[in-house]
């Protein structure tokens, strides 16, 4: 794998220099919070001040045994005074909490957890099972799996400083659910170009990203998902070893760790032109490398 050349550090964005006066930036979201990081904070932001105005003091919401987003929930719900409730998928998880280190910190912040067999899972957004859940639960706020909806999108158009919006040519940034980047592509300047790295196999998170955004200038590169959702190679793993130890910044296999490594293949494919400015925006999901060291 490709050299990390020098970084320097400037306006909190640490900075490496390429050949053809390419520089990449990195934007650390991951320490917004020290437990509601990256994307997660921006998210959950707006969709917090609606429950509150809505006079609703539980939130519920949906996730897997590793989810960022499950982790980031019971945080919030414990730092603002929500009651918390999980669902997750797959009820043969109900025995192994203490095995997991997302699930037994978000019980520990007082997220009551139910598991779901995978086909219930499914129904998810259903109207009728979310009506069911109401009639166990009583009335609660639901933010869906992964935390996009229109006010987890209207959160992140706030990544973007309107310094960010003149000093870069490219954005980037893992997608999941595709909230986060069409946040940034509604902030964007039209001369930018917001790259998009999908962790997930298949082309249809394009269509997701559309409902959220009628802009033009973004891209996705699907070559970066490493065979699918939460699958690694060794080639990945040996890159996210070599990132850390040259530059000193923390990065894990879903999300941030395809994205750096899609970016630095590319700068090397020569798909950027010369002098580009990138900015990647470090998302954080730091919390799942503990359970991912576990599996
Ligand atoms: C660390 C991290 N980065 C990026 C993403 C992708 O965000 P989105 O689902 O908004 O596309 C997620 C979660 O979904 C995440 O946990």
């Amino acid at each position: 794998m490709m050299l990390i050349p020098q970084q320097s550090s400037e306006n909190q964005k640490l900075s490496f220099t390429f050949p053809h006066g390419i520089t990449l930036s990195i934007k650390r979201e991951d320490q917004l919070h020290p437990t509601i990081s990256g994307n997660k904070f921006r998210k959950l932001k707006y969709n917090l001040i609606a429950a509150r105005q809505q006079g609703c003091n539980t939130l519920l919401t949906f996730g897997g045994a590793y989810s960022n987003h499950i982790a980031a929930v019971a945080a919030a719900g414990s730092e603002h005074g929500f009651k918390t409730i999980g669902m997750i998928r797959g009820e043969e998880i109900a025995d192994k909490i203490q095995d997991n280190p997302t699930l037994k910190l978000a019980q520990a912040q007082g997220m009551q957890l139910h598991f779901v067999s995978r086909t219930d899972y499914r129904r998810k957004a259903n109207s009728d099972f979310i009506e069911h859940l109401k009639q166990q639960f009583g009335e609660f706020y639901l933010i869906p799996e992964g935390g996009t909806n229109a006010l987890a999108v209207q959160g992140c158009e706030e990544i973007l400083t309107e310094q960010d919006k003149q000093d870069f040519d490219y954005i980037c940034c893992a997608v999941g659910t595709g909230g986060t980047i069409a946040g940034m592509i509604n902030a964007s300047s039209k001369q930018q170009k917001i790259l998009g790295f999908p962790a997930l196999k298949g082309d249809f998170l394009a269509e997701e990203i559309k409902q959220w955004t009628t802009r033009t200038n973004w891209d996705l590169c699907l070559d970066y998902h490493f065979g699918g959702y939460a699958k690694t190679t060794p080639e990945l793993l040996e890159f996210i070893q070599d990132f850390q130890t040259k530059t000193n910044i923390e990065i894990e296999p879903i999300y941030t760790g395809k994205m750096l490594f899609g970016i630095l293949d590319l700068i090397e494919r020569g798909y950027f032109p010369a002098n580009s400015r990138i900015l990647a925006i470090h998302t954080g999901g730091l919390q799942g490398n503990k359970g991912f060291n576990n599996i």
